[in-house]
């Protein structure tokens, strides 16, 4: 079982009695952040449980948000917003120092996750993922997955628990008990303008991963035209938020600053993405995607204290994909969960969009970007993603990029295939001309290929 507050320290029990008895109102604490000046501990703690608990109004909590917003946070204040939203949901414990998760911030066609954990996995750490769906215009985890047949991401977290003690590795979407706090806020944040804030989203990524009992965190901090963090300054911001919030709570953590100024692989849309990634643990992945998922891997395993050199790790990561055991794990994720796993090897197995729609270079000359959040959108479009939120996914349609930035073409060689279904020509067209006026720049002289991971934080 899993008690509500596992961590209920001294510190914690003195501070909860302390909390009751004093008596913040709401109004100055909103004016004390608006003014810049720093709220304590107790200021913040106290002002998220009561909203949590509907006693502080959403027009209220709007009003402290933009605050924090605009006057920014220190370490300090950050970590307790990230404990006051951790603390108000469950928060997973498991022994041992080998459990290690991976976070990134969302891009188009990231699938390491289903290449880094099995990976991970199969060389002994323990990891426990809890993802996420489509946010904006990047793709999510969860509706990936779930274009295997039966594939089920709504265990609980008693079951959660016992599958990563006894497989090793388990993947999940969000569930109310973690967390719920950050669902609030984040609902608000939505509305209000108040998501691209370091302390904020720092708070909210950590309350989640830390409920989620690992020890270790490796974060992919994505920068460029299809990031949330458009410059390499402000994902290296948010990277150094991210390291000092886990070094507070007794984390070890490093981040990856990676380029997202063109998609992950070749694939974009959720059976496509599964494929790739089959073939990726195959041995057979795009170079990027590849090396991108053993350097994660490979810092997963270090962090856990398989091996001892972050070299080695990286040699024991590409090992696990040269011995076929990695492709073994991730068959066993998908068995472990309902999934059919003979997908693995019968592609046809998954949803496929039957009819691909080309689109060729308009002249010769290099490829120089990609307008890359454009591409998410676009997928959207096709219904690879949600318009409102209860809208169904269709997992059959994407895309493929059959070139890349750097990459030189002759007028008329296929740069970009779309994935549709036969009635949708018409949006399949439409699609065609946006990519070539406003998703494609070329040039007439050489383009570099861009490097791939562009800083290491730890
Ligand atoms: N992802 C999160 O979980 N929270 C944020 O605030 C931004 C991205």
């Amino acid at each position: 079982m899993i008690s509500s507050h596992l961590k209920v320290g001294k510190l914690d029990i003195e501070l909860r009695a302390c909390m009751s008895k004093e008596n913040f109102q709401v109004y100055p604490l909103i004016d004390k952040k608006k003014k810049g000046e720093k709220l304590t501990e107790k200021e913040i703690k106290w002002f998220i449980q009561s909203y949590t608990e509907k006693k502080i109004e959403d027009y209220q909590m709007s009003a402290m948000l933009m605050a924090m917003f605009i006057k920014g946070m220190d370490v300090a204040e950050t970590a307790a917003l990230t404990d006051a939203m951790l603390e108000s949901g469950e928060q997973l414990k498991f022994p041992g120092k080998n459990v290690i998760d991976k976070h990134s911030t969302g891009g188009i066609g990231d699938k390491a996750s289903f290449i880094l954990a099995p990976i991970a996995s199969a060389a002994g750490v323990k990891v426990p993922m809890i993802a996420g769906r489509g946010l904006g215009h990047t793709g999510g985890t969860v509706d990936k997955i779930e274009a295997i047949k039966g594939f089920n991401t709504a265990l609980n977290l008693n079951t959660f628990q016992e599958k990563l003690n006894n497989e090793g590795l388990v993947l999940i979407g969000q569930t109310p008990d973690i967390a719920p706090a950050d669902r609030l806020i984040y609902a608000l944040r939505d509305v209000t303008a108040t998501i691209d804030s370091i302390p904020l989203i720092t708070a909210s990524i950590m309350s989640k991963k830390l409920a989620e009992g690992a020890n270790g965190i490796v974060f992919d901090i994505k920068t460029g035209t299809g990031a949330f963090m458009r410059s390499t300054k402000d994902a290296r911001a948010l990277g150094k938020s991210l390291i000092a919030t886990s070094k507070r709570f007794k984390k070890k953590a490093v981040a990856l600053i990676t380029d997202m100024n063109q998609p992950l692989g070749n694939s974009v849309g959720h059976s496509n993405e599964i494929i790739e990634s089959i073939e990726t643990l195959k041995g057979n992945g795009p170079k990027d995607l590849t090396d991108l998922s053993i350097a994660l891997a490979a810092h997963m395993i270090h962090l856990a204290g398989v091996e001892k050199t972050f070299e080695k790790a990286e040699k024991k990561a590409l090992s696990m994909i040269e011995s076929g055991k990695a492709l073994e794990e991730f068959k066993k994720l998908i068995k472990s969960q309902g999934g059919d796993a003979r997908v693995v090897d019968d592609y046809s197995l998954l949803p496929m969009a039957k009819v691909v729609t080309n689109v060729t270079a308009p002249k010769s000359g290099y490829i120089k970007m990609f307008q890359n959040d454009q591409i998410g959108l676009l997928l959207i479009e096709l219904g690879g993603g949600r318009k409102s939120k209860a809208d169904l996914i269709d997992h059959a349609v994407g895309f493929e990029f059959k070139k890349k930035i750097g990459d030189q073409v002759k007028k008329g060689d296929t740069i970009f295939e779309i994935h549709h279904h036969p009635h949708q020509k018409e949006i399949a067209e439409k699609i065609k001309s946006t990519f070539i006026k406003e998703v494609l720049a070329m040039s007439s002289s050489k383009v570099k290929t861009p490097k791939l991971i562009l800083e290491k934080l730890s």
